[in-house]
């Protein structure tokens, strides 16, 4: 079956080229992976309620991490201060409910606009993380985060050192959420921001208004989005027409095997010295022996058809 061969060959590329980009995850989110799994690596023995700084690989030099387990009841009704850079107020939820969770804290320092770029913006802080994950299983990779909501009041995020070299234009507090989409607050205070949920936080000014070639406003991460989003469109409908030209070939390729069979059947048969005769019944072909008990009858007529 030469045929079906070369077909799963081709079902394979098919699948290389058009259905595994659509699979691939973002930069940032590649990021997280990386660095949920370092956090994890310093939490062998972990007590809860303990930070744990975590070792970064040295191709990431810059980016810092650590890690805290707690239990989400008492994290829910004690909340947890000064979790490096974040005050955890009460009534933080976590949803879907684990029994156990870890915090990890990323701060990327120079890494920052490279995996969080914000054209027309200038970064007065590092971007830093907050994220959520199971604890259930601390050899874990490629965790899911967990999504978490502070119900009561916010989560109140310290940047401590702004820098201060836009000074004079209006900071804005900067939200990633976890799907990477940009989201612009007011300051709470001078280096103070608020959040509700988990992701990627900085302080930045727009500096569209003030550069000599003013950028397109907005966030490039949404651009990036949606380009990346018409790809998979375009990806999964050439994907579509291809899968569809396969199927059909699929088919063909059945139909001709199954109709080879049957005359290859035939042909034995034949050989053999054995007479056939196909009659129709209804509407498929069904061998009969001439001239013996019934016969096949349809509305008292029925053709008889020879071998071909
Ligand atoms: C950095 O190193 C880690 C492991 O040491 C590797 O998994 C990762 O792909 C590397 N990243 C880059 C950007 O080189
Ligand atoms: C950040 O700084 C470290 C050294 O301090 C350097 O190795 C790394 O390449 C820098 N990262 C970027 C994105 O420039
Ligand atoms: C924890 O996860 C690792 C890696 O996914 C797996 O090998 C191990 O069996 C898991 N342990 C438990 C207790 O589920
Ligand atoms: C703020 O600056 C001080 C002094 O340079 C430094 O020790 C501290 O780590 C900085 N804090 C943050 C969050 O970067
Ligand atoms: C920026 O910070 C330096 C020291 O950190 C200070 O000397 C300088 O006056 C500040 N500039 C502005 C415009 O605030
Ligand atoms: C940034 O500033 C420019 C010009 O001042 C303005 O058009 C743009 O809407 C601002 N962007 C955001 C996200 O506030």
């Amino acid at each position: 079956m030469e045929c079906m061969h070369c077909l799963v060959t081709w079902v394979f590329l098919i699948w290389v080229l058009f259905l595994h980009p659509c699979t691939s995850q973002s930069p940032a989110s590649e990021l997280d992976s990386l660095l949920q799994d370092y956090a994890y690596r310093s939490l062998r023995h972990p007590h809860t309620g303990i930070i744990y700084t975590g070792q970064v690989p040295t191709n990431f030099t810059g980016v810092s991490i650590s890690a805290l387990r707690l239990r989400s009841g008492s994290l829910r009704k004690r909340g947890f201060q000064d979790y490096m850079q974040f005050d955890i107020p009460v009534g933080v939820l976590v949803q879907p409910y684990v029994e156990r969770l870890i915090f990890v804290y990323q701060n990327l320092g120079n890494w920052s606009s490279y995996y969080y770029p914000l054209t027309g913006f200038t970064y007065l802080t590092p971007v830093i993380g907050l994220l959520a994950y199971n604890a259930a299983n601390l050899s874990s990779t490629d965790l899911s985060y967990l999504d978490f909501v502070a119900s009561e009041s916010p989560i109140s995020i310290d940047f401590e050192n702004l820098s201060n070299a836009s000074a004079g234009a209006d900071p804005k507090c900067v939200w990633f959420d976890l799907a990477g989409n940009a989201q612009f607050r007011d300051l709470v205070s001078s280096n103070k921001c608020d959040a509700y949920r988990g992701g990627h936080f900085a302080i930045a000014v727009n500096t569209s208004g003030i550069s000599p070639t003013p950028a397109p406003p907005g966030p490039t991460h949404h651009k990036k989005k949606i380009s990346s989003k018409a790809w998979k469109i375009i990806g999964g409908t050439v994907g579509g027409l291809v899968v569809l030209i396969l199927l059909s070939m699929l088919i063909c390729c059945i139909v001709r095997f199954r109709r080879e069979k049957k005359v290859k059947e035939m042909e034995n048969r034949a050989e053999a010295g054995e007479p056939l005769h196909f009659a129709r019944v209804g509407g498929a072909q069904a061998p009969v022996a001439l001239g013996t008990r019934t016969q096949p009858v349809l509305e008292n007529e029925y053709t008889a058809v020879g071998l071909s």
